[in-house]
């Protein structure tokens, strides 16, 4: 039985089809995983199966029914529930408020906060979420406020539930847990449809994946026994464009001189100690890698070395030079969403807003071909360019301005393979035009690859330092390889990945 079909669904932004004809269909009570290329279509095709667009042509069935949604309101009433790409929670308000917000059918009557307060901790027991309902959302990490976005969905009681990119924002350990809440879905019998751009993810959960291509469907499999040719489904997303990018790093002019020093740094927040006696020193020529679990400090030292952050005792050191921040919330803190691509280029480094349209074009035209940056017009605002490719807009921006020091949070998150390989090979390029580059990032993967030294966050301490020797030691060849993702991992990439994972959650030492 189907509990989605799609038929003949099109979707056009002005005179650009975001979506062509797509038909599909999701079997009830399994994992479906919606793959593609950054501007496929993704996002779009979730928000018309959960009302929040209406499609330009087809239709589409819930449980063999033709439905019409034109609000979010229509589709949560046949309980499609949806876990946006950016969360939607109010960040002063609880963890319960969060939930009772919207709801509909507590709306209008005496809320009985004792009894749903019973309800939600019996969800919250059933599917292991270890959510307390009176922290404040400013409070939890990132893992645990997706967790309160599940909460919601399930409160609701959706039978259907979308997630757009949910593990882009975990770590691989909670990357595990977040699996483990999925399967316990399954079991009771809910349909869960997954949209992701990390293919081993693909291999261990899904039930059968759709590959879409500008806007069309262009693969579908059944899994069985977690039997799939990644490669070919790397193929499929990508078309005949697989990139291969080939970057050495190289050992010329690299002067290894230390450009920012931190050294038994202390930072506290509400009383609690957020960096603790940190030390760390950043040097020309290298890449060097920040592996932790979200919350463990590492927002404080970007912070800190960009100058945005005060107020901490010991002893921060620059040696005179500027610093580039891609920052890990690009929403927040990165963009202005209502302006251009060329507004946001320009805008950078305190410029007034004085550039005639040509200047624009000239930042916008540079950008959108050297990282094939898909989007509809070059004048459209960069909030309707899809997640992955308001990512390349923001990467590029930093990296033009031409700075000495580079800070990196998160910067392949959210972006697809071809766009990945890519960014990695620029992020090599700057090292090997001695820059400075910090990368902070959950992706064991990327960290591992590109990496010179790598240090292990936790608890706002540095508790380990890999040197460049002791990396090699651990790599089974000492190749960068752009594309990892896809690659089987050796023996003792694996040791590697395995001390990893304990460091960062404090079971090693
Ligand atoms: N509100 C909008 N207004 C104009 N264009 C839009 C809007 N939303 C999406 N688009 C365009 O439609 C296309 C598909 O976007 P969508 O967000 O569905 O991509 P996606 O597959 O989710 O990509 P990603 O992996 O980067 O999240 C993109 O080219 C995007 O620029
Ligand atoms: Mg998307």
């Amino acid at each position: 039985m189907k509990a989605v079909e799609f038929k003949n669904i099109s979707k056009n932004f002005g005179n650009f089809p975001a979506l062509t004809n797509v038909s599909f269909g999701i079997e009830s009570n399994s994992v479906h995983c919606i793959l593609g290329e950054n501007g496929a279509g993704k996002s779009t095709l979730m928000k018309i199966l959960f009302g929040m667009y209406q499609s330009d042509g087809g239709e589409f069935y819930i449980d063999g029914n033709s439905v019409k949604f034109d609000s979010p309101h229509d589709s949560i009433g046949m309980k499609i529930g949806m876990v946006h790409q950016h969360f939607m929670l109010i960040d002063d308000f609880t963890v319960l408020e969060n939930v009772i917000l919207g709801n509909e059918t507590t709306t209008g009557l005496k809320i009985n906060f004792t009894e749903i307060r019973s309800v939600l901790n019996d969800i919250i027991n059933k599917y292991n979420l270890e959510l307390d309902l009176d922290s404040k959302v400013s409070d939890i990490s990132i893992s645990s406020q997706q967790k309160v976005e599940i909460l919601k969905l399930l409160f609701r009681d959706s039978g259907i539930l979308i997630f757009d990119e949910p593990t882009a924002v975990l770590s691989p350990v909670e990357v595990k847990e977040f699996f483990k809440i999925i399967d316990e879905f399954k079991r009771n019998k809910k349909t869960i449809i997954l949209i992701t751009h990390k293919l081993n993810e693909v291999k261990l959960i899904a039930d059968r994946v759709t590959v879409l291509r500008k806007g069309e469907v262009v693969y579908e499999e059944d899994i069985i026994d977690y039997n799939i040719d990644l490669e070919k489904l790397a193929q499929a997303i990508v078309g005949e464009s697989r990139v291969s990018i080939a970057v050495d790093k190289s050992s010329e002019n690299l002067t290894n001189e230390t450009l920012i020093q931190l050294n038994s740094i202390n930072l506290s927040r509400n009383n609690v100690k957020i960096l603790d006696n940190l030390n760390l020193s950043l040097r020309k020529g290298e890449v060097l890698g920040i592996c932790g679990v979200e919350g463990n400090g590492q927002n404080e030292i970007a912070e800190i070395i960009t100058g945005l952050e005060k107020d901490f005792t010991g002893d921060f050191k620059n040696n005179n030079v500027n610093v580039s921040l891609v920052p890990d919330d690009r929403i927040n803190k990165g963009m202005i969403m209502e302006y251009t691509v060329g507004e946001n280029i320009y805008l950078k480094n305190g410029r007034k807003f004085i550039a005639s349209s040509a200047i624009l074009d000239d930042f916008s035209d540079k950008t959108i071909n050297e990282y094939d940056v898909r989007l509809t017009n070059n004048k459209a605002s960069l909030g309707s360019l899809s997640g992955g490719n308001q990512q390349k807009v923001i990467i590029s921006r930093e990296i033009s301005a031409g700075n000495e020091v580079l800070i990196f949070s998160h910067p392949t998150r959210g972006v697809d393979i071809n766009a990945t390989a890519f960014i990695h090979s620029k992020i090599i390029e700057e090292r090997n035009k001695n820059r400075a580059v910090l990368l902070i990032s959950s992706d064991l993967d990327e960290l591992v690859s590109l990496s010179d030294r790598l240090s292990v966050l936790f608890k706002g301490k540095i508790v380990k330092t890999f040197d460049p020797e002791e990396l090699a030691s651990y790599r089974s060849d000492n190749k960068i390889s752009l594309t990892p993702d896809i690659e089987i991992k050796k023996e003792k990439d694996n040791q590697l990945f395995e001390l990893l994972g304990k460091l960062m959650i404090g079971m090693a030492d």
